[in-house]
């Protein structure tokens, strides 16, 4: 049996009452999925999710797919198990909706490394620039851009715009450089760059693949330029996932987060993936941000509608308009 608080169905009223005790470990998936529907929420989550988190998520993706669901969906309550700009741009998109982050603190070392201060003296050393964002950043960022995108419609948005207009594209370097290659175009870089797809080590991937010939390379384009040399398959978390599916290889060393690999498994149960440690053997391809979210936080949002996502309207009205530039010129 499932012990769940006693919650009024209204999706206004949770944090009013008191959560009761978090449902012990075992009756948690089923507690989550209870109290979704009471609230009509939808749970949408990140590949980099805890395996737990995936497995009762209405809707797991890449930050596209999640911002295309956020923007389409009809329920009253978004949980975002994801990190903090995700969430945001839900509450973007959905303005009059609750957004539920399960930890406040899952940030993002990208959306991090660039603050909105110094981005727009950057941009005022380049006036003339379109400006090109990267979803992994703040809604403060979105609203000084003129086009969001992620790293699955990047190189195609980029090959969209004019070609005499030069670009600035921000926050991460890494994925920019690989774009400009991709695309043809010549972009001004942000400096910044992701914790976690810089710490592959190239060493570890070169004896992976001596010690697994006939296993394909795909990788994340935030990872370094050395390491995306050494890819055969280079896209976003779900262009990677479709990869796995549909390449004829049976098995796969995977340069990103290992999230990832739980769907991958699931899916391709033949086929074998191999994760790539970090340099000096650590694990820190975990991202921190992403596994701040658990069961245990999942239920207590959902519980009690906190934390939540709140926004500047004129910040948030700014910044939509990227966002849905991004989303009629992927269609
Ligand atoms: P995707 O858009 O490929 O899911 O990437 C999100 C992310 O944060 C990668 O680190
Ligand atoms: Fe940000 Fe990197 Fe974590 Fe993705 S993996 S959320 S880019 S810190």
């Amino acid at each position: 049996t499932v012990t769940t608080s006693p919650l009024s169905a209204s999706p206004t009223a949770g944090s009013l009452l008191s959560a009761g005790p978090v449902p012990a470990r075992h009756a948690l998936p089923q507690a989550i999925r209870e109290l979704a529907s009471q609230r009509r929420a939808v749970i949408l989550a990140h590949y980099y999710q805890n395996a737990e988190i995936q497995d009762i998520a209405d809707v797991i993706g890449d930050s596209l797919d999640l911002s295309r669901r956020a923007a389409n969906t009809d329920a009253d309550v978004i949980v975002f198990c994801g990190v903090h700009f995700m969430a945001e741009t839900a509450k973007i998109l959905n303005p009059v909706k609750t957004v539920l982050l399960p930890d406040l603190d899952a940030g993002c070392s990208l959306a991090d490394a660039c603050p909105a201060e110094a981005f727009a003296a950057f941009r005022a050393q380049h006036p003339h620039h379109y400006v090109v964002s990267y979803i992994n950043c703040s809604a403060a960022v979105k609203a000084q851009s003129d086009l969001i995108c992620t790293s699955s419609n990047a190189v195609s948005l980029v090959q969209q715009l004019p070609a005499d207009r030069p670009i600035l594209f921000a926050p991460d370097q890494n994925l920019g450089r690989w774009v400009a290659r991709q695309s043809g175009r010549e972009l001004t870089l942000w400096p910044g760059s992701c914790i976690v797809h810089e710490t592959f080590s190239e060493q570890a991937l070169l004896k992976l693949r001596l010690d697994h010939p006939g296993a394909e390379v795909i990788a994340h384009p935030e990872c370094l330029p050395n390491m995306l040399d050494l890819a055969d398959f280079i896209g976003s978390t779900s262009k990677l996932l479709h990869r796995a599916e549909t390449s004829d290889a049976t098995a796969f060393i995977v340069l990103t987060e290992p999230g990832i690999l739980h769907q991958m498994r699931l899916k391709l149960p033949h086929k074998t993936f191999h994760e790539v440690p970090g340099q000096d053997g650590c694990s820190c391809n975990a991202c921190p941000y992403m596994r701040l979210n658990t069961l245990e936080k999942l239920w207590h949002c959902l519980a009690t509608l906190e934390p939540a996502i709140e926004l500047d309207e004129a910040v948030r009205t700014r910044a939509l308009l990227p966002i849905q530039r991004m989303l009629e010129m992927s269609r």
